[in-house]
């Protein structure tokens, strides 16, 4: 699709201050897509220029992400812990903050979630479990996405990467699987964003948990046609 979409909805990017999160928010903005940021201090928020609503808060805060879904359509979460302990750890970002979004979404009639989470999440025994259990934290919370996004009305999107690059989006051919099964690779940020915005408009995208890892470079006119090798 050439910068356009018949997708009009406005939708809540959580974690667009990283470097996922500012891809998403790029290619929602090169779709012509509403965009709000969720952003934890309105100055970082100055990187996005003016062509976007923000809202201020921590996932940690109910109140403040309730304001922040109020009005949008669908949601996707770059959210990403960074530390051991405290308002940015696995617990608090990764499995907590991520539920009390999908719940707070879900309450204010949101219809779809699209989320990063990693390749070997069902992995418990996987080495990057050490950093304060972070897989089974995403795991926590995709579960929880899957289940009350699955009900009647709504859908979700689960993008489970390998190591995350920087570069620019549609550059590799992509492998694309489903059931936890690929243990290496890496992908770049701004194909996992782009995935995250096809699933806002792409059916086969829907209720959809997948592994993604780029393989050669290629360069890829849309990203749309790895959803159709999902199973059906
Ligand atoms: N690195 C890898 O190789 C790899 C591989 C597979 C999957 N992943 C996952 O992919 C996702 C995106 O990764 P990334 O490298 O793009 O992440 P990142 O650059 O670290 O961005 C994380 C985002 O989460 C936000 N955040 C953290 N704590 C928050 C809180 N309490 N309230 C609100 N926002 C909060 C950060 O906000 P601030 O800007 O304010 O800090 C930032 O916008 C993460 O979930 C990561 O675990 C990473």
């Amino acid at each position: 699709m050439d910068g356009k979409s018949s997708y009009k909805g406005r939708v809540l990017v959580a974690g667009a201050t990283g470097k996922t999160g500012q891809w998403v928010v790029k290619r929602l903005q090169h779709y012509g897509i509403p965009v709000r940021v969720l952003v934890r201090s309105f100055e970082k928020a100055a990187m996005f220029g003016s062509g976007v609503e923000v809202a201020v808060g921590h996932v940690q805060n109910t109140e403040e992400i309730a304001a922040a879904v109020k009005g949008c359509d669908a949601v996707i979460s770059a959210l990403g812990s960074s530390s051991f302990f405290g308002e940015a750890s696995p617990q608090e970002v990764d499995r907590d903050g991520v539920i009390r979004l999908a719940d707070e979404a879900l309450k204010a009639g949101v219809t779809h979630f699209a989320m990063v989470s990693s390749i070997a999440v069902t992995k418990w025994y996987h080495p990057l479990n050490l950093f304060a259990g972070v897989l089974s934290m995403k795991y926590a919370a995709e579960e929880h996405v899957r289940s009350v996004f699955s009900r009647e009305g709504r859908s979700y999107t689960i993008v489970r990467p390998g190591g995350l690059k920087d570069g620019e989006p549609l550059m590799f051919r992509l492998h694309v699987d489903e059931g936890d099964r690929i243990w290496n690779g890496w992908t770049n940020r701004s194909d996992v964003a782009e995935l995250l915005v096809l699933s806002l408009w792409n059916g086969k995208a829907r209720n959809r948990t997948f592994e993604v890892i780029s393989e050669s470079g290629e360069v890829q006119e849309s990203l749309e046609r790895y959803y159709d090798r999902l199973a059906g």
